[in-house]
This record gives structure tokens, C-alpha cells and sequence, in this order.
């Protein structure tokens, strides 16, 4: 089956540890359980997708190491296409190590290591996957120059793109805005960008205009965590739409980590297979099936199967 979905983006190995309370500087705490799992966020994304049953590429590097075999294993159990993956001997493969606290909040810390070594010409050789998908999804795990070649060559290619700005970075070339259909940042995200707060709904409408000033041309979508998302659009004509604030169900949060991926994965889920949904249903829709994956622990280990969800979010 052709890939409907294109995921250039990274891979971790998330060794997470559940802990009360996130210790402070100097603290040593003894955590309450440990888990080692798939992780990333491009993959992240990936995995949502294809447990949705979208036909799902991840183009990506892992390092030459037991973690890298394993992983890869893994996606071939989620139906993920693999022939664009990688192995590389300069870098171990990516590892995230998080912690979790009890509120559902978690810390974080990346070292992308194989992902570093993505490059343009791993772009280029998965030309014919680009050909034929319908959404290509990214994020900044990844070299930028990576992601910017994915972003032009699925742009010349009349691929719908999606860029994830995430992990938050301080700045970002407008070429990123500019080259993508739909860019999405969370709170966190935004704030860095435009360096300024992002603590409320005006906070938040301002924060995409100005991202939209930098460059985007269609859709700005900030991801508000328990409180849902916001969409601003623009039209044909490049004027503004009425603003939407999407609410995401109100659920009891157990482990909020990758949340934001299994929106994205779900997004692009949702604009493949129903592409004729006004925008604002589909993001209604992902933050639903975001707020499932919260309400489990672990990352991938909490992103739904399609027969987990309610019927009514396919129609
Ligand atoms: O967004 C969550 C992800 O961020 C984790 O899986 C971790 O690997 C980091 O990349
Ligand atoms: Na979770």
C-alpha cells in the first residue's frame, strides 16, 4: 500500500521515570517505577497515524546499535512503511530520558544523536514516497536543513504539509512558515518564537498572528494543552477567518507525555482520509483522540487503536 502519510522526523528511546514530584537542582529522588519505550516525535506522530489506519511512512535515521534494531522492529509491528529508515554507525540512536510526575507534567531532556545524521539526500531518495502521499508531517528532532528540503520538495510536489516547530527553538527562518500549510506550535513553542507569553486565549490569538506575520500563509494552530487548540486561517485572498478555539474534552490526565504528537498524528490522520472536513472538525476530532492518549501512561503505549475510539469521530 502507497504511503497516505509521510513522517520526516526522529526517533528516541524514552526512558522515562515516574517520580511524586519533579526533583529540584542538586536533588536526588527515587522514582516510583521506570518504563523504556519507543519514542521521538516524528515517530510518535507516525505510530497515531498508522494506528488510525493510515498507510504511514517515516523517513528517519537510527543508530547501528540494539536500540536502533529493536526500534525498528517495533514499527514494522505498527505497519509503518520502513524502507526510508536509516542506520547509521556515527551516532547511537536517539534518546530521550523524561520524567513524569504525578500531576501528569513531565520534564524532559533529548539527544538526538542518529537523527543528527538525516540528511537532504535521505530526502531525496524518498522522492517517489513524497510522489504519492497526500500529507507530509515534520518536526525540529531533526537538522533543520532536513526538514526545510522535506518541506520544499512536498511543496513542489502539491504534498499538504504540516510542521510541528517543535522541540521550542528560539528562532526559525521564514522559509518554515512560508513552506508550510499548517504550522503548529504549542504554548511553550510559540512563546520561544515570538518571545512573547502565551498563558491565555488573547495571549494566544496574538502569539498566531504573529506567527502568521512571520510568514505562515494558511494556517497557524497553537495546541493549548488541557485547553484545546487554536486555529486561525487565512482565505484565498489572504484575509483573516473568524479565529476558532477548539476545546478538548475534560479528562483526569495521568501522563500527558507526547499528547501533542498523537494530535498530529492524528490531524494528519484526519486530513488524509477526510479531506473534505471543514478544519476545525478535524482539530476538534484530534483533540479528542489526544485526550485519550493522556488519560493512559506512557507515550506510545497510550495513543489509541481506531477500535478504542468512539464511532462517532470517523463520520
Ligand atoms: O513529544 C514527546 C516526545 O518528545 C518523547 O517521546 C520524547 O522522545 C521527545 O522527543
Ligand atoms: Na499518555
Amino acid at each position: 500500500q502507497e504511503a497516505q502519510i509521510v513522517v520526516l522526523g526522529s526517533f528516541m528511546t524514552d526512558v522515562v521515570s515516574y517520580v511524586s514530584n519533579l526533583p529540584r537542582m542538586g536533588e536526588t529522588l527515587c522514582g516510583h517505577k521506570l518504563a523504556i519505550c519507543c519514542g521521538g516525535k516524528g515517530a510518535n506522530q507516525a505510530v497515531t497515524a498508522a494506528r488510525l489506519g493510515a498507510a504511514t511512512a517515516i523517513i528517519g535515521k537510527l543508530g547501528n546499535d540494539s536500540f536502533g534494531k529493536s526500534y525498528l522492529d517495533a514499527l514494522k509491528k505498527e505497519n509503518i512503511l520502513t524502507d526510508f529508515i536509516g542506520l547509521t554507525s556515527e551516532a547511537l540512536t536517539g534518546l530521550a530520558q523524561i520524567i513524569v510526575e504525578d500531576s501528569g507534567q513531565n520534564s524532559i531532556v533529548i539527544v538526538p544523536g542518529a537523527n543528527n545524521y538525516l540528511t537532504t539526500e535521505d530526502v531525496m531518495n524518498s522522492r517517489d514516497t513524497f510522489t504519492k502521499a497526500k500529507i507530509m508531517l515534520s518536526v525540529l528532532e531533526i537538522p533543520r536543513e532536513t526538514v526545510l528540503s522535506g518541506l520544499k520538495l512536498a511543496n513542489e510536489l502539491g504534498v499538504f504539509t504540516i510542521l510541528n516547530a517543535a522541540p521550542a527553538v528560539e528562532d526559525l527562518e521564514k522559509n518554515f512558515y512560508i513552506l508550510s500549510d499548517i504550522f503548529c506550535v504549542n504554548e511553550t513553542e510559540a512563546e520561544m518564537l515570538i518571545k512573547q507569553p502565551v498563558t491565555n486565549h488573547d495571549e494566544a490569538l496574538s502569539a498566531a498572528h504573529r506567527l502568521m506575520e512571520k510568514g505562515c500563509k494558511k494556517h497557524v494552530l497553537i495546541t493549548l494543552g488541557k485547553n484545546g487548540a487554536l486555529l486561525l486561517s487565512r482565505d484565498d485572498n489572504n484575509s483573516f477567518l473568524e479565529p476558532v478555539f477548539v476545546k478538548a474534552p475534560e479528562v483526569k490526565a495521568i501522563d500527558t507525555t507526547g499528547a501533542g504528537d498523537c494530535f498530529l498524528g492524528a490531524l494528519a490522520y484526519f486530513l488524509a482520509y477526510y479531506p473534505d472536513w471543514p478544519l476545525c472538525k478535524t482539530v476538534t476530532n484530534s483533540c479528542r483522540v489526544a485526550s485519550l492518549s493522556v488519560q493512559r501512561a506512557g507515550t506510545q503505549t497510550s495513543f489509541p487503536y481506531k477500535h478504542e475510539l468512539e464511532n462517532d469521530l470517523f463520520v
